[in-house]
């Protein structure tokens, strides 16, 4: 896919950030070469750790809004190839709740401040409705430049760390607002089915 493509498709390319554009033709040339998903996103992973270690995407981040009460900003979402790109900008301490993105493959890049990824592994075998148990088995702690991913159905919850965050998830596709994502309480060993976030379209630009 040529520069100029991409740019008659998405006319407010020109405006974007050039290191976000950047990044979003890295992705594209990564998905027409790899086949399946999974390499696609392993991929998109390694361009991702370069994107989160940008400086001045660091910089531009500071003044993105809150996400606070189950929202992501939308900052792209691919037309050919169906990719999405979020942000989540957390404030300091933020608990998040164990839940896994159902199909979707999820990069996880944290750009400012510190994040927790925990993840956890189910023991029963999800015979009787309504019932989890789940425990953690890893937390991995990210940084500026943190990268992890994700695979689909993997049950797992992020944390904010003491000051305020903002991550960048690629999924390989956009599932809020399609799918219902799992939700789990370890506590009380429940399950449910629940919305994704909502979708708050946001420029880089
Ligand atoms: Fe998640």
């Amino acid at each position: 896919m040529t520069m100029e493509a991409t740019q008659t498709r998405n006319p407010t390319a020109q405006h974007r950030l050039p290191v976000f554009q950047k990044f979003i033709d890295d992705v594209r040339a990564a998905w027409a070469r790899e086949g399946d998903t999974k390499a696609r996103m392993k991929a998109t992973t390694e361009l991702l750790r370069g994107l989160v270690a940008d400086e001045t995407l660091r910089a531009h981040a500071r003044d993105w809004p809150s996400t606070e009460g189950h929202k992501n900003l939308l900052l792209y979402e691919d037309p050919d190839y169906g990719f999405a790109i979020n942000a989540v900008v957390r404030a300091p301490g933020r608990k998040g709740s164990v839940h896994d993105h159902a199909h979707a493959w999820t990069a996880y890049g944290v750009l400012d401040g510190t994040e927790s990824l925990e993840r956890f592994e189910r023991l029963d075998d999800g015979s009787r409705e309504g019932y989890a148990d789940v425990r953690m088995t890893s937390v991995t702690q990210g940084r500026g430049g943190s990268v992890d991913l994700v695979p689909p159905f993997d049950i797992h919850a992020e944390q904010g760390g003491p000051t305020r965050s903002v991550a960048i998830i690629v999924r390989s596709e956009r599932v809020a607002g399609k799918v219902l994502q799992g939700r789990y309480n370890p506590a009380e060993k429940t399950t449910h089915k629940g919305e994704g976030p909502t979708q708050v379209p946001f420029e880089v630009g």
